[in-house]
Protein backbone atom coordinates (compact mmCIF):
# COMPACT_ATOMS: atom_id res chain seq x y z
CA UNK A 1 0.00 0.00 0.00
CA UNK A 2 1.68 3.60 -0.72
CA UNK A 3 1.13 6.44 1.36
CA UNK A 4 -1.06 7.88 -1.36
CA UNK A 5 -3.17 4.85 -0.41
CA UNK A 6 -3.01 5.03 3.14
CA UNK A 7 -4.29 9.11 2.64
CA UNK A 8 -7.05 7.85 0.59
CA UNK A 9 -8.24 5.47 3.09
CA UNK A 10 -8.07 7.47 6.49
CA UNK A 11 -9.91 10.31 4.26
CA UNK A 12 -13.41 8.75 4.91
CA UNK A 13 -13.47 9.86 8.76
CA UNK A 14 -12.71 13.38 7.43
CA UNK A 15 -15.16 15.42 9.92
CA UNK A 16 -16.17 18.10 7.05
CA UNK A 17 -19.81 18.84 7.81
CA UNK A 18 -19.65 22.17 6.59
CA UNK A 19 -17.44 22.58 3.65
CA UNK A 20 -17.96 19.20 2.39
CA UNK A 21 -14.85 18.73 1.50
CA UNK A 22 -12.84 16.03 2.92
CA UNK A 23 -9.08 15.68 2.95
CA UNK A 24 -6.64 12.38 3.80
CA UNK A 25 -3.39 13.27 4.65
CA UNK A 26 -0.49 10.53 5.45
CA UNK A 27 3.41 11.21 6.55
CA UNK A 28 5.70 8.47 6.41
CA UNK A 29 8.21 9.83 8.78
CA UNK A 30 12.51 9.16 9.04
CA UNK A 31 11.83 5.54 10.95
CA UNK A 32 9.60 4.74 8.02
CA UNK A 33 6.33 4.98 10.21
CA UNK A 34 3.19 6.38 8.67
CA UNK A 35 1.38 8.71 10.60
CA UNK A 36 -2.54 10.09 8.84
CA UNK A 37 -4.63 12.75 9.69
CA UNK A 38 -8.14 14.00 8.31
CA UNK A 39 -9.64 17.90 8.75
CA UNK A 40 -12.00 18.15 11.57
CA UNK A 41 -14.25 20.89 11.11
CA UNK A 42 -15.87 22.86 13.56
CA UNK A 43 -19.08 24.48 14.21
CA UNK A 44 -17.29 27.91 14.66
CA UNK A 45 -15.42 27.58 11.88
CA UNK A 46 -11.51 28.99 12.52
CA UNK A 47 -11.40 26.53 14.72
CA UNK A 48 -11.36 23.65 12.20
CA UNK A 49 -8.04 21.60 11.76
CA UNK A 50 -6.54 20.68 8.22
CA UNK A 51 -5.63 16.90 7.49
CA UNK A 52 -1.82 17.91 7.06
CA UNK A 53 -2.16 19.36 10.60
CA UNK A 54 -3.66 16.08 12.13
CA UNK A 55 -0.90 13.91 10.72
CA UNK A 56 1.74 16.09 11.91
CA UNK A 57 0.43 16.21 15.95
CA UNK A 58 -0.14 12.39 15.52
CA UNK A 59 3.76 12.10 14.29
CA UNK A 60 5.20 14.52 16.68
CA UNK A 61 2.78 12.84 19.71
CA UNK A 62 4.82 9.09 18.32
CA UNK A 63 8.33 11.46 19.08
CA UNK A 64 9.04 11.93 15.89
CA UNK A 65 10.52 14.97 14.12
CA UNK A 66 11.47 14.21 10.91
CA UNK A 67 8.93 14.12 8.14
CA UNK A 68 10.33 11.75 4.72
CA UNK A 69 7.42 12.27 2.32
CA UNK A 70 3.69 13.69 2.28
CA UNK A 71 0.72 12.41 0.60
CA UNK A 72 -2.29 14.72 0.41
CA UNK A 73 -5.95 13.75 -1.37
CA UNK A 74 -9.50 15.26 -1.87
CA UNK A 75 -12.26 14.97 -3.97
CA UNK A 76 -11.35 17.52 -6.78
CA UNK A 77 -11.01 18.74 -10.06
CA UNK A 78 -7.19 19.02 -9.72
CA UNK A 79 -4.59 17.40 -6.97
CA UNK A 80 -5.32 18.63 -3.76
CA UNK A 81 -2.46 21.23 -2.87
CA UNK A 82 -1.50 21.85 1.30
CA UNK A 83 -2.93 25.27 2.01
CA UNK A 84 -0.42 28.23 2.66
CA UNK A 85 -0.34 27.21 6.60
CA UNK A 86 0.12 23.51 6.38
CA UNK A 87 3.20 23.98 3.71
CA UNK A 88 4.58 26.38 6.42
CA UNK A 89 3.76 23.09 9.45
CA UNK A 90 5.17 20.67 6.82
CA UNK A 91 8.29 22.83 6.37
CA UNK A 92 9.02 22.64 10.17
CA UNK A 93 9.54 18.67 9.98
CA UNK A 94 10.23 18.27 6.05
CA UNK A 95 14.24 18.96 4.92
CA UNK A 96 14.25 20.33 1.66
CA UNK A 97 13.90 17.38 -0.71
CA UNK A 98 10.89 15.92 0.90
CA UNK A 99 8.25 15.26 -1.97
CA UNK A 100 4.78 16.13 -1.42
CA UNK A 101 2.31 14.07 -3.48
CA UNK A 102 -1.07 15.92 -4.13
CA UNK A 103 -4.23 14.09 -6.04
CA UNK A 104 -7.55 13.53 -6.32
CA UNK A 105 -9.66 10.70 -6.57
CA UNK A 106 -9.83 10.53 -10.19
CA UNK A 107 -5.86 9.62 -10.54
CA UNK A 108 -4.28 12.76 -11.28
CA UNK A 109 -1.52 13.05 -9.00
CA UNK A 110 1.04 15.76 -8.74
CA UNK A 111 4.94 15.32 -6.84
CA UNK A 112 6.70 18.68 -5.94
CA UNK A 113 9.10 18.87 -3.26
CA UNK A 114 8.16 20.94 0.01
CA UNK A 115 10.56 24.15 -1.13
CA UNK A 116 8.56 24.33 -4.40
CA UNK A 117 5.96 24.51 -2.60
CA UNK A 118 6.96 27.03 0.21
CA UNK A 119 9.79 28.39 -1.17
CA UNK A 120 11.93 30.65 1.10
CA UNK A 121 10.18 29.26 4.21
CA UNK A 122 10.62 31.07 7.29
CA UNK A 123 12.38 28.89 9.61
CA UNK A 124 14.34 28.64 12.84
CA UNK A 125 17.70 29.47 11.35
CA UNK A 126 16.08 33.03 10.40
CA UNK A 127 15.88 33.68 14.70
CA UNK A 128 19.95 33.05 15.38
CA UNK A 129 20.86 36.48 14.62
N1 LIG B 1 -8.14 21.36 3.92
C1 LIG B 1 -7.22 20.47 4.40
O1 LIG B 1 -7.53 19.70 5.31
N2 LIG B 1 -5.99 20.47 3.86
C2 LIG B 1 -5.60 21.27 2.82
O2 LIG B 1 -4.45 21.25 2.46
C3 LIG B 1 -6.58 22.11 2.15
C4 LIG B 1 -7.83 22.33 2.90
C5 LIG B 1 -9.48 21.36 4.49
C6 LIG B 1 -9.76 22.50 5.44
C7 LIG B 1 -11.27 22.55 5.38
O3 LIG B 1 -11.80 21.64 6.34
C8 LIG B 1 -11.61 22.05 3.99
O4 LIG B 1 -10.45 21.44 3.48
C9 LIG B 1 -12.04 23.17 3.04
O5 LIG B 1 -11.11 24.19 3.02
Amino acid sequence: MSLLDDAKAVRVHAHAPYSGFKVGAAIRSASGAVFTGVNVENAAYPEGTCAEAGAIAAMVAAGETRIAEVAVVGDAPEPVTPCGGCRQKLAEFAPPGTQVTMANLQGDERVMTIEALLPHAFAKAQMEG
